[in-house]
């Protein structure tokens, strides 16, 4: 059962600029309501920023610099995207293309926090220091009210019930005292009979707790676009644009098609483009262009300065990865972390352990996630530098099996990616603001989709339905 359809069918031609997935769906959901879509797509292969790294995979960015990966079979890295929140269409394509989901670890109570600026030495466990910052703050806030602080805000019972959530929330005593928990996990697990366990000591101060930093990580896992469940398409996030490629049919995608100039014209629109180095164009009745701002800025086209300076205005932000490959899934078996996020103020910024392959051979962390300043310092390095920057930083966390245990790396920033350069973008004011009205609303014959033209920015979400908001404006005019 498909969650969207256009009703009516129409047999205009469409060219569509860019084969991420705003084109791709753009392609698709025409092509379901009769219309002859050519896709024009500069890479040689479908998804755009959606790019699953696997063995043999090759790249060369903007400095020259060619990586070939060299990950084994099984094992891959999502350049890009990599989770999928419950609520987003995403999913429906995923269902409604019989791409296999499984869950993406967002959050893991075992996974590590390490904030080096503020002096720890040892990472924390995310479990202890949630235990840790709920119960003091709740310790406090549980005396304040207790002791009447509150009584000008609070009934009696608004009291009772306040006083209630906070010992049970913080895990206080009977003297509304924070003094450890089970919930910070244990040295020695209980087990059977006569084996009580260890409750993990070395309960910090409150004033330590609250130097560490820890406590700004925890409103992650609430947000309305980050919260578990999350979820990942089994085997690379690409198996959403190849099953979209699929289903529009291959004679419909002209790989290796970088746009030149694009021509809005009385009764429709001609697209110039390279191929193998040769100039062609192509002419349709409409164009939806689903290129990233930034690089659509640079086409010469006759669409106006409204277009342009609506364009210009759009700016690309930095982000970038490295996939650390293991001989060994050490993560797992020495700290009993399957999947998660760990989370730090080191330049690496993020780093994941995988969400799938558990208990296999190999495994692949990756090393960094960073974006700004911190991806762009990575960048100018070499592919070996960034590893052994990226490692020297893991290996204050995890230890030395962080660089024995290494079998390969592959780093991707997309600031200096071709045909891309942004990860993402930033739209001042928000898609609907006047300016951008030449991009939401059609400019003669020509249709914008992109994430970038969405609330949902840096999301497939927000590529998805800026396409689908495009191609019923489109087909709309089509059937008129
Ligand atoms: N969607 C990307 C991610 O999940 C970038 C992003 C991060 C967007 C956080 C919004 C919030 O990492």
């Amino acid at each position: 059962k498909s969650d969207f359809t256009l009703s009516g069918r129409a047999a205009a031609k469409v060219v569509v600029l860019g084969g991420g997935i705003a084109g791709l769906a753009t392609a698709y959901e025409l092509g379901k309501a009769g219309y002859d879509c050519t896709i024009l797509e500069a890479q040689n292969r479908p998804g755009g920023r959606n790019f699953t790294v696997r063995g043999g995979t090759t790249t060369t960015d903007l400095y020259g610099t060619t990586q070939t990966a060299r990950f084994s079979p099984g094992q891959y890295m999502n350049a890009g995207p990599a989770r999928l929140a419950q609520w987003m269409v995403t999913l429906d394509y995923c269902r409604e293309l019989g791409v296999p989901i499984e869950v993406f670890t967002n959050v893991n109570a075992d996974a590590f926090l390490y904030n080096e600026s503020a002096g720890m030495t040892a990472p924390a466990r995310y479990r202890a220091a949630k235990a840790d910052v709920f119960g003091y703050t709740t310790e406090m806030l549980a005396k304040l009210t207790d002791q009447g602080s509150l009584d000008q805000q609070l009934t009696a019972s608004d009291k009772e019930r306040l006083m209630e959530f906070l010992k049970d929330y913080g895990d206080l005593g009977g003297s509304l005292e924070y003094t450890g928990s089970t919930r910070r996990g244990y040295s020695v697990w209980p087990g059977a009979a006569g084996q009580p366990g260890v409750v993990a000591g070395d309960v910090p101060s409150a004033s330590e707790v609250f130097a560490s930093g820890v406590g700004r990580y925890f409103s992650f896992e609430f947000e309305f676009d980050q919260a578990m469940l999350m979820f990942q398409p089994v085997g690379g996030m690409d198996r959403i644009p190849y099953a979209l490629a699929t289903a529009i049919g291959a004679r419909r995608i002209q790989y290796g098609s970088a746009v030149t100039r694009i021509t809005d014209t009385e009764h429709g629109v001609t697209v110039a483009y390279s191929r193998d180095g040769r100039a062609r164009s192509i002419e349709a009745d409409f164009c939806v262009s689903a290129m990233p701002p930034n690089i659509l800025a640079k086409v010469p086209h006759n669409l106006g300065s409204g277009v342009q300076s609506a364009l210009e205005a759009i700016t690309p932000s930095s982000a970038a990865k490295i996939g650390l490959e293991y001989r060994s899934r050490w993560w797992e078996t020495d700290y009993r972390i399957y999947g998660g996020i760990t989370e730090t103020d080191l330049d690496v910024t993020h780093i994941w352990h995988p969400s799938y392959g558990f208990h296999g051979e190999r495994g692949l962390l990756i090393g960094y996630y960073n974006t700004g300043a911190n991806a762009d310092s990575y960048a100018p390095l070499t592919p070996a530098q960034r590893e052994a920057r990226a490692v020297a930083a893991g290996v204050k966390i995890y230890g030395d099996k962080y660089r024995s245990e290494l079998a390969t790396s592959f780093s991707h920033h997309w600031r200096q990616f071709p045909h891309q350069e942004a990860a993402w973008h930033s739209t001042p004011g928000g898609p609907d603001d006047p300016r951008y009205k030449p991009l939401t609303a059609p400019t003669g014959h020509v249709y914008f989709a992109g994430d970038w033209l969405s609330y949902m920015d840096a999301w497939q979400h927000g590529a998805f339905s800026s396409a689908r908001t495009a191609v019923t404006a489109l087909h709309k005019r089509a059937l008129a």
